[in-house]
């Protein structure tokens, strides 16, 4: 029995990048896995692997509700909130239209389908979130509206936390520095924690190891915030 048998996961972002690799462990490790992507072509690896594949834009609210009706059909373990955009511009090159674009795929997605899948969760589960550096500091002038949905992302996150403990559910924001965005080494490298808040309980066990089971169970220990690189 492998450590995710018998456990369901949905994954957004699926058709490339962590997102893509988060899935593929997840199914290698016997999960069952709902794959979501705006771009179809990037889930069709998935599918031939098992996956459940929605192809659906998340900012959209319409096809949001079909993909939380698809995890709310079974039992869901794990929710790994990994679509978004970055859509570089200098902030005065941003129109409304993009603003509102960028934050409903990076937020309101993430947003969205945790409150209508969290209390779904099964006891135990993680709702997993990525923030970025960009959270923090300005390091392009080009990510204002990127970093802003990662700010908030953290503390989404932090509320999420607050709210779902009581039912043993572990909201985590990690924060994926510079990592090959086509590679699925990321959740197979070690990681190295740069910072973490609270650091003493999570950076030993993300040291000790970075297989998936770990990062996805021990990371997902209180709504702390990660600063990680692999
Ligand atoms: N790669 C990095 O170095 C890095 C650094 C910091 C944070 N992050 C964060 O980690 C997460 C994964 O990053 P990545 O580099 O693997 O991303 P990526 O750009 O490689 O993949 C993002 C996926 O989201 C999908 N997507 C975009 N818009 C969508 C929409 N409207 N509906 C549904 N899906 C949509 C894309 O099609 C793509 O498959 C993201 O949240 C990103 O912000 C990444």
């Amino acid at each position: 029995m492998g450590w995710a048998d018998g456990r369901r996961a949905l994954v957004t972002g699926a058709g490339r990048g962590m997102g893509h690799a988060t899935a593929e462990r997840l199914l290698a490790d016997g999960a069952g896995v709902i794959a979501v992507d705006v771009d179809g072509a990037g889930l069709a690896d998935l599918e031939a692997a098992g996956a459940v594949t929605i192809v659906a834009d998340l900012a959209d609210t319409e096809a949001r509700q079909r993909v939380i009706d698809e995890g709310r059909s079974g039992r869901l373990d794990f929710l790994v909130n990994a679509a978004a955009i970055l859509h570089p511009r200098p902030f005065w090159e941003v129109t409304e239209a993009d603003f509102r674009k960028v934050f409903a795929v990076n937020l309101e997605s993430a947003w969205f389908l945790s409150l209508g899948l969290g209390r779904h969760l099964t006891e135990g589960g993680a709702i997993v979130n990525f923030s970025s550096p960009s959270a923090r500091n300005a390091g392009t002038i080009e990510a204002a509206v990127y970093g802003a949905t990662k700010t908030a992302i953290q503390s989404m996150t932090r509320s999420f936390a607050h709210a779902l403990a009581p039912r043993r559910l572990y909201p985590t924001g990690g924060f994926p520095i510079g990592a090959s965005t086509r590679s699925p080494a990321y959740c197979r490298a070690p990681l190295r924690i740069v910072d973490a808040s609270p650091p003493i309980l999570f950076q030993q066990a993300i040291l000790t190891a970075c297989d998936f089971e770990r990062f996805i169970c021990t990371c997902c220990t209180g709504g702390a915030t990660l600063l990680a690189t692999g």
